[in-house]
């Protein structure tokens, strides 16, 4: 039986890359990486070909002949229309006839916090799951990405705080449990189980990727108890807004997910079916981090 095609957005990336991994590991498909540079990454997948969302006549070569598509949009690139971007990869996708749609996509915190918290990272993506919906795709899949462990090494890794410490300075009560959290290269077995079991996660369910819900005391808790000495200071939302550009959107985020969760609500259901899906249980917090944290000096 030849194997069936799934082109991967977003396959230079965190997302996708966890895609393009988990896809050839199963040895059950042939992996189609997309890339606005594709001559950049030759070797990422049986085949590279040029994709931009930006410019959808590209997206017509990217789909042909693929049976499944998996789309990322990234918020945080400039410029970047989300809403736009998606709605052109599922018309591309319709087209060229593929069969299977998996979107990444996050809660609609407009809806979950009835319109108190402004998170477009967030409710922008949920905007597009009804067109992904309607699409009328043979089978369709929403994954759910947490806030990766990896933000924790990468844009909110430590800094040095005025007292001389190494730690974080957020908009957030450090007790509150609300953080769904996971190492994202483990996104991948969620999609490519998703491909592989249509019929019990291509119905339009919702999969989550959550390895550890967690308040940030309980992040901190682990990383000290593994040598670190990081600290912790409470700051007001205007403050830490003002930080950096971007951090009125992260601080919002972080008052809602101190108010409803991540998630928003109990998933308990669908972290359950996405563990299925994937095969394993993800890796816990302190399992990535004793690999991914290392101690200075040690
Ligand atoms: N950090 C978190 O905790 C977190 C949690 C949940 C969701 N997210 C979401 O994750 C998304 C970013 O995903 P990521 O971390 O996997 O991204 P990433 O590692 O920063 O990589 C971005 C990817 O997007 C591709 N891309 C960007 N613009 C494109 C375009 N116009 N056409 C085609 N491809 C394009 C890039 O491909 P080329 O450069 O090769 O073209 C690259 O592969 C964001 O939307 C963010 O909201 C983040």
């Amino acid at each position: 039986m030849s194997q069936k095609l799934i082109a991967v957005i977003g396959a230079t990336g965190q997302q996708g890359g966890a895609v393009v991994r988990a896809l050839q590991a199963s040895g059950q498909f042939k992996v189609r990486a997309l890339s606005r540079n594709p001559s950049k990454h030759r070797e990422l997948a049986d085949e590279v070909v040029e994709a931009d969302l930006d410019r959808p006549k590209t997206l017509k070569t990217a789909f042909e002949g693929a049976h499944g598509v998996f789309l990322v949009t990234n918020f945080w690139e400039e410029g970047t229309d989300e809403l736009k971007q998606a709605t052109a990869a599922v018309r591309a996708a319709k087209d060229a006839g593929v069969k299977h749609f998996v979107w990444s996509t996050l809660p609609n915190v407009e809806v979950i916090s009835g319109g108190e918290f402004d998170v477009p990272h967030f409710t922008g993506k949920a905007k597009i799951d009804r067109i992904v919906q309607e699409a009328g795709f043979v089978n369709h899949t929403f994954v759910i990405a947490p806030f990766f462990y990896q933000n924790l090494v990468g844009a909110l890794a430590p800094q040095k705080q005025a007292d001389g410490s190494l730690g974080w300075a957020l908009p957030l009560v450090p007790a509150v449990r609300c953080i769904h959290m996971g190492d994202i290269r483990e996104l991948g077995n969620i999609v490519a189980g998703a491909f592989a079991h249509p019929d019990q996660a291509g119905n339009g369910e919702y999969l989550p990727l959550v390895g550890d819900f967690m308040s940030f005391n309980e992040i901190i808790d682990t990383l000290n108890r593994q040598g670190h000495e990081f600290s912790f200071k409470q700051v007001p939302k205007e403050v830490f807004a003002a930080s950096f550009p971007g951090g009125a959107e992260v601080a919002n985020t972080f008052l809602y997910f101190q108010a409803h969760t991540y998630l928003g609500s109990d998933s308990y259901d669908q972290i359950a079916l996405a563990n299925k899906i994937a095969g394993g249980q993800p890796s816990k917090f302190s399992t990535w981090a004793r690999v991914n944290v290392p101690v200075q000096g040690s």
